[in-house]
């Protein structure tokens, strides 16, 4: 059943930050810097990104080993292709684009946890940053965006890397201010 719950207040209880965060736990947890660190060295490794097969039907992707037991994920987008709404619970991340550009649609809210299944979003909480390669960010815990490669004809890859290794994603439809969410994944999902 769903249930509409009252817009989010206060926009600038953002998540949306350009400031490394603290370790998600524990203090030999990769910082946030950290792991913003590895994926731009790795994006810089230009065999390990020439060595990622590409496909022009949908992405393709490399896992890799990221710092610290963090899980890391070399990733390709044809254009035209995107991730769709979507969160990453509790951990936190990285990524830097290591060819192309990739547009990153963000939230500078902060979701309830559980409990609803639409959302209508208050004014002003989009963010939209375009990210060229080169560039990229990171991101603290319930960080919700949309990755998209949205040239005409350019590939891009990029270099993603997150702690504590995702516990699940939560993928949302949105239509205007109104945010649903569609569906858990949990790793069991991915394999
Ligand atoms: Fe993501």
């Amino acid at each position: 059943m769903s249930a509409s719950l009252p817009s989010l207040p206060t926009p600038e209880s953002a998540v949306d930050t350009d400031l490394p965060a603290p370790a998600a736990d524990g203090s030999d947890a990769p910082t946030t810097a950290e792991l913003l660190d590895f994926v731009r060295r790795t994006a810089e490794d230009t065999a390990l990104v020439a060595s990622l097969p590409l496909d022009p039907e949908g992405r393709t992707w490399l896992r890799l080993d990221g710092p610290g037991g963090s899980e890391a994920w070399l990733i390709s987008w044809p254009p035209g292709t995107g991730t769709g709404w979507h969160d990453h619970a509790e951990s936190t991340g990285a990524f830097t684009v290591a060819a192309g550009a990739l547009k990153e649609y963000s939230l500078a809210a902060r979701l309830p946890t559980d409990g609803w299944r639409t959302l209508e979003l208050s004014e002003g909480v989009d963010r939209s940053r375009l990210l060229a390669t080169g560039q990229g960010r990171a991101f603290g815990r319930h960080h919700v965006h949309e990755v998209l490669n949205e040239s005409g004809r350019e590939h891009a890859v990029s270099v993603h890397a997150y702690y504590p290794p995702l516990p699940q994603i939560r993928r949302y439809s949105r239509t205007g201010a109104v945010l649903r969410l569609e569906q858990t994944e949990r790793p069991e999902d991915w394999q």
